[in-house]
């Protein structure tokens, strides 16, 4: 492992750590998918006789709290839910963030959704001025995919297909490549607005 990776490792870690002491007795946490995440549920292992359950935000997820002990809970089930967990692939001073590297944006801005609070947990190298140097994802349904590209080249992107992936949701996603994305609220809702675009990993309107 070189050592920016083995530092990157480290921080994840610490900001998984970090986020346990948001998390109160006899609540449901909404949990999020990726490699900070999973600290974030091994730590949560430790409190499983402590919290109701989790919502989670992905199969993969959802399968590493089982392993944990941890109930998984429908969100229809749930209501409002008092915090969600996730981590980031990019985050910009005003906290507006690029998710979805993961293929789970669109149950990640459900769950997001659904709680009264968001703390994202990710290392340092996270942290960029302007949003768009990680490709943004773009979840669409199939059928659209090119006439999507199409849109996305239009908006200024070059949007490569992640051959191979499918959603939970049994989507696919769109990268889109050399953006800087100056107005992620405006550039979130134009991209959400599309036909055939399921969601879009930008999470930039949450006030
Ligand atoms: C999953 O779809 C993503 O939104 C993840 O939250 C994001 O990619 C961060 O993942 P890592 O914690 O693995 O960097």
């Amino acid at each position: 492992m070189s050592t920016s990776s083995t530092s990157a490792d480290a921080g994840k870690r610490a900001a998984a750590a970090a986020a346990l002491r948001f998390v109160e007795d006899d609540s449901i946490v909404g949990v999020g998918t990726g490699s900070t995440v999973r600290y974030f549920i091994e730590g949560l292992a430790s409190r499983r006789g402590r919290i109701e359950g989790a919502v989670s935000s992905s199969e993969q997820s959802s399968a590493l709290l089982r392993a944990a002990g941890i109930a998984v809970l429908d969100l229809n089930a749930c209501g409002p839910i008092p915090l969600y967990v996730d981590g980031a692939d990019e985050c910009d001073p005003w906290k507006r963030l690029i998710k979805g590297g993961g293929a789970a944006l669109t149950r990640e801005k459900i769950v997001a959704e659904a709680a009264r609070r968001f703390v994202c947990i990710i290392d340092p190298g996270k942290r960029v001025d302007v949003l768009g140097r990680f490709p943004l994802p773009v979840e669409v349904i199939p059928m659209a995919r090119s006439l999507v590209a199409r849109k996305l080249v239009q908006l200024g992107g070059q949007p490569v297909w992640r051959d191979g992936v499918v959603t939970d949701n049994g989507n696919w996603i769109l990268d889109v490549h050399n953006l800087r994305i100056t107005d992620p609220p405006g550039l979130e809702s134009e991209i959400n607005q599309l036909p055939g675009v399921v969601s879009v990993g930008l999470f930039a309107r949450r006030p």
